[in-house]
């Protein structure tokens, strides 16, 4: 067995190579969806399908414990799929818990009563899905008192750095900071709530100004893995060599992975 770790598209490569980078012996078999990518635009139904069949996959490949590196998927599917699918032996964790637990200045897995943090005006930038399912402001409730979100959907930006198109890509980005700032003028934080979003981190950070800081998932779910395999070691497989795949074009997304993450990745398919 493997670590898998999912998205719909490339976006969960960030966290990927953020795993790598602090664990580079641990075997992860990556699968990104790209058939059925952008999931930002899908209902909470088709979000559900959609993350199980895929997940699916990743325990057929040996793997025990699966990373949804997706906020989509993570707000949308993730909870139905704790309590009416997920087989017992099995682990699928989320992203949105350490990069929240790092809003809120909490250690990981700290689940004491709510209390008063640093932060009072954060901007949360994520897909649609993301931003309707409202799942990133209840989990801060539950750390955090007074801290006022204001959400903005960010649509188009996925099928822009999936397509490549970087230029579009840092167009939209500016837009809908300005429309974050017509609604909350001065945020103290922004949070990137989608795996895709780091690769467009330099555009947030000249659209919202130096003195805007930038939480993103990558680092934060790489190190609350490593503490997780700590704790749970029998998770972690030996057996399984990594591998990359997709329910895509593989020759397409090999060639977009070597582009993002700027060394030589090939995918196969599922
Ligand atoms: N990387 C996914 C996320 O974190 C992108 C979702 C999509 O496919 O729209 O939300």
């Amino acid at each position: 067995m493997a670590i898998g770790i999912f998205d719909s598209g490339l976006g969960g490569m960030t966290v990927f190579d953020a795993v790598q980078q602090h664990m580079p012996d641990l075997d992860i078999i990556y699968l990104g969806d790209h058939k059925h990518a952008p999931y930002g635009v899908r209902d909470a139904d088709d979000i559900y399908r959609c993350t199980t069949q895929a997940v699916q996959i990743l325990f057929d490949q040996g793997c025990d414990l699966v990373i949804l590196a997706c906020n989509t998927a993570s707000a949308a599917a993730l909870r139905r799929m704790q309590e009416h699918w997920l087989p017992s032996d099995k682990r699928v964790l989320g992203v949105f818990v350490p990069m929240i637990e790092a809003l809120t200045e909490r250690q990981w897995g700290d689940n004491s009563p709510p209390t008063q943090v640093a932060v009072q005006h954060v901007a949360l930038f994520a897909t649609p899905a993301t931003v309707s399912s409202r799942a990133f402001q209840r989990e801060l409730a539950f750390r955090a008192i007074g801290v006022d979100v204001e959400a903005q959907a960010c649509g188009g930006v996925v099928d822009a750095i999936e397509d490549g198109d970087f230029i579009l890509a840092d167009a939209l980005v500016q837009s809908h900071v300005d429309a974050l700032h017509r609604k909350m003028p001065h945020p103290q934080a922004a949070i990137l709530g989608c795996t895709h979003y780091p690769l467009m981190h330099d555009a947030f950070q000249k659209a919202l100004g130096p003195r805007v800081k930038i939480f993103s998932q990558a680092n934060l779910v790489a190190e609350s893995l490593q503490d997780y395999l700590q704790r749970h070691p029998d998770k972690r497989g030996t057996q399984v060599k990594g591998k990359l795949l997709t329910t895509g074009d593989p020759v397409k997304v090999s060639q977009r992975a070597t582009q993002f993450l700027k060394r030589p990745l090939t995918f196969e398919s599922a």
